[in-house]
């Protein structure tokens, strides 16, 4: 097999060459005339994703193989579906829908804890060509009332329940109040009825989900273009407004059917687990499509690292299905190293089919980089990538060829990436120096093509900083070797254990207070999540309030607002924030402060005591 400058460098210069001959894996039903980036990766070519994932392996014999392993501790119930079985399910679910109304090109909003109807409903949805948008169980009611209204399903696919170690989470009564809080109407809302928690239904609105799939006619595969849209996933963008990151179905299956081979070095019948949440890119990619395009076993875990019931909890699921390849956080091997130091519940199961431990979602620092090689004993892969991509940019590709690990790097650019650092002025940086992080155009299969009904946000919001390039929203530099060192992002998104939010939405929730005359909201390093989002406050003249109290409802605010997935839990009330003579709040510097990262104190800035304030209340926390 070639090495992994050849397969780059194909990569790059002939990209139509290099992807055409991934796209041999994919079963199409008219095949792509030619293949270039140009009005869209595989464009005249048609398919369906669910055929490529599901049916295809029942044709071809797979059939009896398991597919999917729903492993659930806060329900104490496992549940195994073979490929067969997910056919069957998946059809009934498609035919439900279908049933309801939704035609090709409809969106359906999938509102779902981590449960096996959860996938069925994706692919449900991806087998008659409808579009589906899933949101997050941890956002509140106004962020899926805010998704509705931009997505406009047909069709609301929920659950009356997800479950947390601490307590249920009643969906059903946030979906009501999403509802009540959207102009958009859903013709229909399905509902899954859970024991732990039964929702009440609304007449004329509401089905539950378990007769009327049951009633429903299988649905078969409907052909759809290449570039017809899979999924909207939306995710925190500078605003309060989420972008709609949309992915097309023939770019999508080619890159991820190729990077579950090249990247992750996993083979059909294996076991492969990522232990992260279909609301987010990760669940997309790698619970769901990427792991079923290539005939894999995948994991559906609807638990903790800890806690359910101990730090041993991912050491027990590995071991009990053989799971080849795990997937996660770098916060969640922090959390388990908290509870378990010397790592005594790993060492209590067998995991020696375990071979590669990748991880993802937010900077992978060298300390659990270490404690992480340390306790399991194999690779661990440090990966870069985000919502917009669909696939990793950087990453050491052990199907391709295992390169050295350089710790706090997630190693050299993956094929189809041109990865290039720039300078404010776009000028390339030389080795070593940090500026942003972009990807030359064209991006590779897969990459999103536009926001969803939003094409001039797209190009503002990725394309126009540096033309001819993507860019990412994150800082970084390549070292000589060409190794990609990615700092963290240079905008208002800030990752809290794994999970990219927007400071931006989070200001917007907090100048809404009444007695708020303005407000800036910034990540600060935290040892276990990574980043907490602070806001740091300025009351009104005159508000005659008690600070604690303000703060208590800021608080209360945010995750009314957003949702408990924000952890939003310091508000701090300031004289002043720091900002220029011109008036603008210096959020790059207190963004630095925060970091515990060195800092110049502008000579703009009108007054600097305003920041040492600042610093004086995040070393203060
Ligand atoms: N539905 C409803 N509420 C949810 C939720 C969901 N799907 N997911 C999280 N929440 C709630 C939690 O209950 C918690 O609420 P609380 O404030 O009442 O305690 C809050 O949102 C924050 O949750 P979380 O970020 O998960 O923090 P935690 O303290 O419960 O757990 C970790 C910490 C590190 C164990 C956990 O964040 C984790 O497993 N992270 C890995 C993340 C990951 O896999 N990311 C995907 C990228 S690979
Ligand atoms: P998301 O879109 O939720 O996947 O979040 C993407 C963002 O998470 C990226 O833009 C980075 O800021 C961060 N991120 C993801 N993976 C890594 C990584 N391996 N190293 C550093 N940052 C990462």
């Amino acid at each position: 097999m070639r090495g992994y400058e050849a397969a780059y460098r194909q990569s790059i210069e002939e990209p139509g060459e290099f992807w055409r001959e991934a796209a041999r894996a994919i079963d199409w039903d008219v095949p792509p005339a030619s293949v270039a980036a140009d009005g869209g990766w595989f464009a005249g070519g048609r398919l369906n994703t669910c055929h490529n994932a599901v049916d295809r392996h029942v044709a071809a014999g797979r059939g009896g193989q398991d597919a999917l392993i729903h492993d659930s501790p806060v329900t104490g119930t496992v549940r195994r579906y073979t490929y067969d079985e997910l056919l069957g399910q998946v059809a009934k679910t498609a035919g439900m829908l279908r049933e309801l109304g939704v035609r090709p090109g409809d969106t359906v909003v999938i509102y779902m804890p981590m449960v096996p109807e959860a996938v069925f409903a994706m692919l449900a949805c991806a087998r008659i060509g409808a579009v589906h948008s899933v949101v997050f169980g941890g956002f509140a009611a106004s962020e899926l009332a805010v998704r509705i209204d931009h997505a406009r399903p047909r069709v609301v696919l929920s659950a009356s329940c997800g479950i947390e170690p601490s307590r249920t989470v009643a969906y059903k009564p946030l979906l009501d109040a999403a509802l009540r809080e959207a102009s958009h109407r859903p013709a229909r809302c399905v509902i899954l009825q859970r024991p732990q928690c039964r929702a009440e239904l609304t007449e004329g609105r509401d089905l539950d989900w378990e007769p009327a799939v049951a009633a429903a006619e299988p649905a078969g595969c409907v052909s759809v273009a290449a570039t017809d849209p899979l999924y909207v996933l939306y995710t925190s963008g500078t605003t309060g407004m989420p972008k709609g990151v949309v992915r097309d179905n023939g770019g999508h299956a080619v890159a991820l059917h190729w990077s579950m081979s090249h990247v992750y070095g996993a083979a059909p019948g294996e076991v492969y687990w990522a232990a992260s949440d279909v609301g987010w890119v990760v669940g997309h990619s790698y619970i769901v499509y990427g792991p079923l395009l290539a005939g894999c076993t995948s994991v559906l875990y609807e638990g903790k690292p800890v806690g359910t019931p101990d730090p041993g909890a991912f050491w027990r699921v590995a071991s009990a299905y053989g799971v080849r390849t795990l997937f996660t956080a770098p916060t969640a091997i922090r959390a388990i190293k908290k509870e378990d130091p010397s790592g005594d519940f790993a060492k209590k199961w067998d995991l020696s089919a375990l071979r590669y431990l990748f991880l993802a979602g937010e900077r992978l620092d060298p300390d659990t980089y270490h404690c992480a090689g340390d306790l399991l004993g194999i690779p661990v892969i440090d990966h870069w990538w985000q919502t917009e991509t669909g696939w990793p940019v950087a990453a050491n590709c052990v199907g391709i060829e295992e390169l050295p690990i350089k710790p706090g790097s997630p190693t050299k650019p993956v094929p189809g990436y041109d990865v290039r650092i720039l300078d404010e002025e776009g000028r390339e940086c030389p080795p070593g120096v940090e500026g942003a992080v972009t990807v030359r155009l064209p991006l590779p299969p897969g990459c999103l093509p536009t926001l969803y009904r939003d094409d001039a946000r797209f190009a503002e919001s990725y394309l126009t900083r540096y033309p001819g390039h993507y860019l990412t929203g994150d800082g970084g530099y390549l070292d000589e070797d060409g190794y990609l060192y990615v700092m963290g992002r240079i905008d208002d998104v800030i990752n809290v254990a794994g999970h990219r939010l927007s400071t931006g939405a989070m200001e917007e929730v907090v100048a809404a207070h009444p007695d708020v005359a303005e407000c800036a909201v910034i990540g600060v390093a935290d040892e276990l999540k990574g980043e907490l989002p602070v806001g740091f406050v300025v009351l009104k003249a005159g508000a005659a309030r008690d600070p604690a109290e303000v703060e208590r409802e800021l608080v209360a605010m945010v995750r009314d607002r957003i949702g408990p997935v924000a952890a939003f839990r310091t508000a701090v009330v300031v004289a002043r924030l720091p900002k220029t003579r011109s008036g603008k709040i210096l959020r790059g510097t207190m963004r630095d402060i925060a970091a515990g990262r060195d800092y110049r104190v502008p000579s703009t800035i009108e007054d600097p005591a305003a920041l040492t304030e600042i610093a004086e209340a995040v070393t203060g926390r």
